[in-house]
């Protein structure tokens, strides 16, 4: 495996490569970032996984001078795991220039998260271009974790025709339910015992959608009470198309029910899809 740093090494090093499986990280990686590079192996010859802490997708208040870096303990993982090539760019090398040029995202991009995250997804969707242009892959995986940033950079790609195939990952839980996430770290020990909540909100959602329920609203309302009562501040639970990520149609059968709360100064995502 080989750790380079420059967009020249990476095209050196990649230049008579045809079969090349991506996967875009902010580092520090747990067992739902290497469940992506599996998937790449197999569908893939070469595997690069990037590791970047994208300034452009932070908002002025939220957590990019405490994000967790861990490059050589994440380096240790992804040899274990059998990535081919880490690239791993300076905010210099990946922004040598104000980044002036940037992905709109479509208005989707605006609810959700998005809401509270103003200018979240076109900083995703800008470093994303501007990373699949630096590997020119065949094929990218990312997470279903994210559902709303894969659905995003799932558009981009059919939107502005670039010749590379998306795969998703499913979600990769600890035991007790709670998605894996380098936030997960900023938990206290109390709060980490709490934090299996906002997901155990969504899957009483999908029971009451699989027995029969359409009153969506209704069910998000209550687990939002449920939420804050328990301590969480909710940003957001929303029962939505899993296709379009609209609010659903009557008869729409791909449904996703998706989440966003933060307990103590810690935000945390997750969805869970369901069909009907
Ligand atoms: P990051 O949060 O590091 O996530 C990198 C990839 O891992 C994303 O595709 C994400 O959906 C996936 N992932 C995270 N937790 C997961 C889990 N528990 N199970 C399965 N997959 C999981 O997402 C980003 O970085 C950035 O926005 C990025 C796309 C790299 C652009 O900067």
């Amino acid at each position: 495996m080989q750790v380079i740093h420059t967009v020249s090494e990476l095209r050196k090093l990649l230049k008579n490569q045809s079969s090349i499986g991506f996967v875009p990280t902010m580092g520090n990686l747990h067992a739902g970032h290497l469940h992506l590079v599996e998937i790449a192996k197999q569908h893939a010859e070469c595997v690069v996984v990037s590791i970047f802490v994208n300034p452009l997708q932070f908002g002025p208040n939220e957590d990019l001078a405490s994000y967790p870096r861990t490059l050589d303990a994440d380096c240790a993982k992804l040899e274990a795991t059998g990535a081919d090539i880490v690239f791993a760019p300076s905010a210099n090398e990946m922004y040598p220039e104000t980044q002036t040029m940037t992905i709109a995202p479509p208005p989707i991009a605006r609810e959700l998260c998005g809401a509270s995250r103003p200018g979240h997804f076109a900083g995703v969707a800008t470093v994303v271009m501007k990373l699949f242009n630096m590997v020119q892959p065949q094929i990218a995986i990312f997470g279903k974790k994210d559902f709303q940033q894969l659905f995003i950079v799932k558009e981009m790609v059919k939107q502005f025709n670039l010749p590379i195939e998306i795969f998703a990952g499913e979600t990769v839980r600890e035991v007790d339910g709670l998605a894996m996430s380098s936030r997960n770290s900023y938990l206290s020990n109390q709060e980490r015992a709490s934090a299996t909540q906002l997901n155990r909100a969504l899957q009483t959602i999908v029971a009451a959608i699989k027995s029969g329920s359409k009153a969506f609203s209704s069910l998000e309302a209550s687990a939002i009470q449920q939420l804050n009562q328990a301590g969480w501040q909710v940003d957001y639970i929303a029962v939505r198309s899993a296709k379009s990520l609209l609010i659903p149609k009557e008869n729409e059968c791909e449904l996703v029910v998706l989440g966003a709360a933060k307990i103590g100064t810690t935000r945390l995502i997750d969805n869970l899809t369901v069909t009907i």
